[in-house]
């Protein structure tokens, strides 16, 4: 890739440049994020590490476009996507990036099968036609038994597989994951970390998953270290 973000490299997908981010608060500036430069290849498994306040989450919200740097820039397929206005960054993020986040976030007063339509309402997709893919994809992460149930009736670890249902359905290129199985217990957490290692090799998706488990961090193809809002350092493992 060249300074203008033009794509020479058609395996990455994602390029992220010298990103800061600073939050002004009541009690003064946080420096979140001091410079953080990386690439990500397309149908890579990456690792988010470091300790807790070292920027993760604010990377990802960043790199997942939900949030805007207070300087560099962050490529999608050779998109700018800093360059976007508010709503074209919204469709871009609905269509290429789906989230999973630790808490799940499902909403608790309508039924597993509408929480998994719900990015498929905002673009659009017709009623029969989001119906049936959100039963295959259910079916497919093994808790179609529950469609009909609210989350909060669902285990942890069905209501992450409920919320990794959600964010495959617009078939997103890349799924950021903040530490998707930070609630869980080990067992459950290795099995929610299987089906993203699955949808990574089977189906090429993107990953880059936050996570304090070192155990996992090693199972993924490489990790990236954070420490202060810095990447600290790059291991691959793959
Ligand atoms: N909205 C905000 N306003 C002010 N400061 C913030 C805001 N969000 C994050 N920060 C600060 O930015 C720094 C990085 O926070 P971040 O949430 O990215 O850390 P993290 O690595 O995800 O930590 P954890 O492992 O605990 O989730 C912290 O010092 C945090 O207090
Ligand atoms: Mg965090």
């Amino acid at each position: 890739m060249n300074d203008s973000g033009d794509m020479r490299d058609d395996s990455v997908v994602m390029k992220v440049d010298n990103v800061t981010k600073v939050f002004e608060s009541a009690a003064g500036e946080v420096a979140a994020l001091q410079g953080v430069s990386l690439s990500i290849r397309k149908g890579e498994f990456v690792a988010i590490v470091g300790p807790s306040g070292s920027g993760k989450s604010t990377l990802l919200h960043i790199i997942g476009a939900l949030d805007r740097p207070t300087s560099g820039k962050v490529f999608i397929r050779g998109v700018d996507i800093f360059t976007l206005n508010d709503s074209e960054l919204a469709t871009m993020r609905n269509y290429l990036i789906g989230f999973i986040f630790q808490s799940y976030n499902l909403i608790n007063r309508t039924t597993v099968q509408k929480n998994v339509e719900l990015p498929t309402i905002i673009s659009g997709m017709d009623h029969a036609d989001r119906s049936r893919r959100a039963r295959k994809i259910l079916e497919v992460l093994g808790i179609s038994e529950k469609a009909g149930f609210k989350p909060s009736n669902l285990s942890g670890g069905q209501q992450q597989r409920v919320a990794i249902a959600r964010a495959l359905m617009n078939d997103p290129a890349i799924i950021l994951a903040d530490e998707p199985t930070g609630n869980l217990d080990t067992k459950t957490g290795q099995e929610v970390f299987n089906l993203l290692r699955m949808l990574s090799s089977k189906f090429r998706r993107t990953i880059v998953m936050v996570t304090h488990n070192p155990d996992l961090a090693k199972a993924s193809d490489r990790a990236i270290f954070i420490r202060d809002g810095m990447v600290e350092k790059e291991v691959a493992y793959r």
